[in-house]
């Protein structure tokens, strides 16, 4: 199975009443090679007429900080969103809908194999870090897990509302940077 081949299903989804909202499925978009997965929360109304993720405002300042370290979804990395549909009013995805959605994450997750995971804020760090999980305390470690390492740091709609965490937020990049010498082979 290729990337390319589990989107095709994925577009056609159903699992959950998201799918009656939905403009376009918001796959994820990125190189099928990509050793460091990011992972945002859902579609936001611009990516759901796009049917990418990250292209609003928000997406805008995530380039930005992916530039910034010599990464970008054309050329190494892939990302993708917990639920791949937008959630109505952009409110948080219920629990339910999340687990519907969750098997499409895991089987990219198994395609990809990635050295490393980013969780872009809570939702993402809280449905794969761990459930207690604090942006505020813990951004910018990380965590291994079943071989793969994983961080979270400030959703980038976060930091346009709370401009003060940017610099916090360049430093988590950083780190991201080191770790991405330590561990991958091709990423740079
Ligand atoms: N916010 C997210 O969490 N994901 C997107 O794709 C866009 C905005």
């Amino acid at each position: 199975m290729e990337l390319s081949e589990l989107q095709n299903e994925c577009l056609a989804c159903r699992r959950c009443p998201l799918c009656e909202t939905r403009t376009h499925v918001v796959f994820g978009q990125g190189v099928p090679n990509a050793e460091v997965l990011f992972v945002g929360e859902g579609p936001g109304a611009s990516e759901d007429e796009q049917g990418l993720p990250f292209v609003g405002r928000s997406g805008q300042l995530l380039d930005h900080y992916l530039e910034a370290v010599d990464l970008s979804r054309d050329k190494n990395v892939f990302i993708a969103n917990i639920v791949k549909c937008r959630p109505p009013q952009n409110r948080d995805p219920l629990p339910e809908e999340t687990q519907a959605c969750l098997p499409w994450l895991r089987r990219q997750f198994q395609l990809l194999q990635p050295k490393i995971v980013v969780c872009l804020g809570r939702v993402a760090a809280q449905q794969l870090i761990d459930p207690g999980y604090s942006v505020t305390h813990d951004h910018g470690k990380f965590v291994e897990k079943g071989g793969t390492l994983f961080m979270a740091t400030y959703h980038p709609a976060a930091l346009l509302r709370y401009p003060v965490n940017k610099p916090a937020v360049f430093g988590d990049f950083a780190a991201l940077r080191e770790k991405i010498c330590e561990r991958c082979t091709h990423t740079y």
